[in-house]
């Protein structure tokens, strides 16, 4: 049985200080049992009528999965809304805990699964509720808007959540009421809502591991070389690597954007696993990654998650299987008031967000 190696992912914390957690690669797939597993995970999801629910990032097996089984592979607003849309008693979340959380939030009632709860997320790591909490209360006068990805308790202690598709449509909402904001947790999605909308943001310190790497000198020798090729940017990647592309947004919005560019050629800088449906939608297209350091450097992520890349058809079995330490559960009094701010964004996505997509109807 093939098993990788654990690695160690550094982060930054709130105050500046560096943090370190691990990240477990799930057990390999040999080739030629690939066709088996994924013919054994299709059965065990309709025995137990679970549905998947699988984000861009995690592996082409598992996206493909989720398409084929009436699930859906999507950023994490439609995530939320789909799998609380969908009448499945079971919801299997292929991404990374918040993920998770957010669906047992949302339907309590329900069983949420994970092939590995231990998937993390630098900006909920960096953002623990003690020390949140304080600085929430240091400024009674502000709206709290937080990140989805953060923990329930964060979520429990805001006003708002919101994900990167909706950020700067309920920033501008909320600056437009003349309400001043307290934002947690990414500095730089925090940072273009704030010169897109103008509001008056206080912002808490964290980042990606995974987009804080895309540096702009080298998407630069990297676009002389593709003087063709235009530039789409998740907005948790630094001003400087924003300033340079030619859409900006939320991992569905991405790939929208690239439908409606309509170009030959895309650098893409976030996480290269969104590559695999780019070219599904868009066969004949040449997709390339935004380079994460600069030569002889070295890179933690190289553009891949490693919490998302935990999730595997073999863990997912697994949970299938029934096996233990995969349900996730939230305390009850924090889910009730966790699933407030949650809410609100839903029914302001459902006036104000159309076109909400991912691929699958609930
Ligand atoms: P999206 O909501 O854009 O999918 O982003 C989630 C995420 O974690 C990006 O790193
Ligand atoms: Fe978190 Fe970054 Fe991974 Fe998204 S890509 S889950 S923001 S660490």
């Amino acid at each position: 049985m093939a098993v990788a190696t654990p690695i160690q992912i550094r982060f930054e914390r709130f105050n500046g200080d560096m943090g370190i957690a691990p990240a477990k690669p799930p057990r390999l797939v040999a080739p030629g049992e690939r066709q088996a597993l994924v013919e054994r995970a299709k059965q065990l999801l309709a025995q137990r009528d679970a549905v998947l629910v699988a984000h861009y990032y995690v592996h082409p097996d598992l996206q493909d999965l989720a398409q084929d089984t009436g699930g859906t592979v999507s950023d994490s607003l439609e995530m939320a809304r789909f799998g609380h849309a969908h009448s499945a008693k079971t919801i299997v979340v292929a991404g990374v805990r918040f993920m998770g959380e957010t669906a047992k939030i949302l339907n309590p009632e329900k069983r949420v699964l994970m092939p590995d709860l231990a998937a993390e997320c630098s900006l909920d790591l960096a953002t623990p509720i003690d020390a949140f909490s304080s600085f929430c209360d240091e400024h009674p006068d502000r709206a709290v808007v937080v990140y989805a990805n953060t923990s329930a308790a964060v979520k429990a202690r805001s006003d708002w959540m919101v994900t990167s598709s909706i950020a700067e449509k309920i920033v501008a909402h909320l600056h437009r009421q003349g309400k001043k904001i307290l934002w947690a947790p990414d500095k730089h999605l925090g940072d273009y809502v704030q010169k897109a909308t103008g509001a008056d943001m206080l912002m808490w310190n964290a980042s990606c591991v995974v987009h804080d790497e895309f540096k702009a000198q080298q998407l630069e020798e990297l676009k002389a070389l593709h003087p063709e090729a235009k530039v789409l940017v998740h907005p948790e990647s630094p001003a400087s690597v924003i300033r340079m592309a030619d859409a900006v947004g939320s991992t569905t919005g991405i790939i929208q954007a690239a439908e409606r560019l309509k170009a030959k050629e895309y650098i893409v800088a976030t996480d290269g696993g969104i590559i695999h449906q780019m070219r599904k939608r868009m066969p004949g297209v040449t997709f390339i990654e935004a380079p994460t350091a600069g030569k002889g450097a070295t890179c933690q992520s190289c553009a891949h998650c490693p919490w998302m890349a935990m999730n595997g058809l073999h863990n997912l079995i697994e949970t299938l299987e029934g096996a233990p330490g995969h349900e996730v559960h939230v305390d009850p009094a924090i889910g009730r008031r966790a699933k407030l701010p949650i809410e609100r964004m839903l029914e302001f996505a459902k006036a104000n967000l159309p076109a909400l997509q991912g691929s699958g109807d609930a």
